[in-house]
């Protein structure tokens, strides 16, 4: 499987956001990933639907959700045109997951779950592994950006990859949080093949991103 470096736009300078995405554009290959907050499933508050039909307007890259919310479900309708690649949810906020599921595969290109540090592999049964695009890994406590990545997810990781190498699963496992130039290599060796990086990119002091993105491949 090839690597897909997602930068997630949490750590962008928003008073510069056109400039910072036209940055991006100059990049090849990348997914942009949004962190969507409701200040409820975490404790912060982020942006919604108007801000991302305007970065669909100038980001060329395939636009990856993370939905840090508790009404996932309400989420769905009120994002549907705003032309989302994948459509991640987690785990832990909601109750009828395949319910859920279901009703995403029909208005989302990918669907993706999303499971917090203390959320174990074993908390998610096993045929709902083989209906979903994308499974989240956070290696931070979801909320904000700049974090401490938690190595502790790693063997997750191994668990969740020799599950999906074992069924012939077709998923994309993305690792989100704390991820840099130091510690990509592992993610990758252990399975991962989707990385989410934000302060780790956007902290470029020339605002080369290219280069740190290219030192993460
Ligand atoms: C955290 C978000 C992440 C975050 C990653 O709740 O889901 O996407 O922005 O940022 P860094 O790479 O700075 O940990
Ligand atoms: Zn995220």
């Amino acid at each position: 499987m090839s690597i897909t470096i997602s930068p997630s736009l949490l750590s962008v300078d928003f008073l510069e956001l056109k400039t910072e995405l036209e940055r991006l554009n100059q990049i090849d290959n990348l997914w942009l990933h949004l962190d969507v907050m409701d200040a409820h499933f975490v404790p912060n508050l982020t942006f919604g639907e108007p801000v991302l039909n305007k970065i669909k307007n100038i980001s060329k890259h395939k636009l990856d959700a993370h939905f840090m919310v508790t009404n996932p479900d309400m989420f769905a309708d009120s994002f549907k045109d705003v032309g989302l690649h994948n459509f991640t949810f987690h785990w832990e906020a909601i109750t009828h997951h395949d319910r859920l599921i279901q009703k995403l595969k029909s208005m989302y290109p990918s669907v993706g779950i999303s499971l917090n540090p203390s959320t174990p592999i074993s908390a998610v049964p096993k045929y709902i592994w083989g209906k979903v695009d994308l499974v989240l890994l956070m290696s931070v406590n979801p909320g904000y950006g700049g974090q401490k990545f938690i190595p502790e997810i790693i063997d997750k990781l191994i668990e969740l990859d020799q599950i999906r190498h074992t069924n012939n699963f077709k998923f994309q496992i993305q690792v989100d949080g704390g991820i840099n130039d130091q510690n990509a290599g592992y993610l990758i060796q252990a399975g991962a093949n989707n990385l989410v990086a934000g302060n780790y990119i956007f902290s470029e002091p020339n605002k080369n991103y290219a280069s740190r993105i290219n030192k993460i491949r």
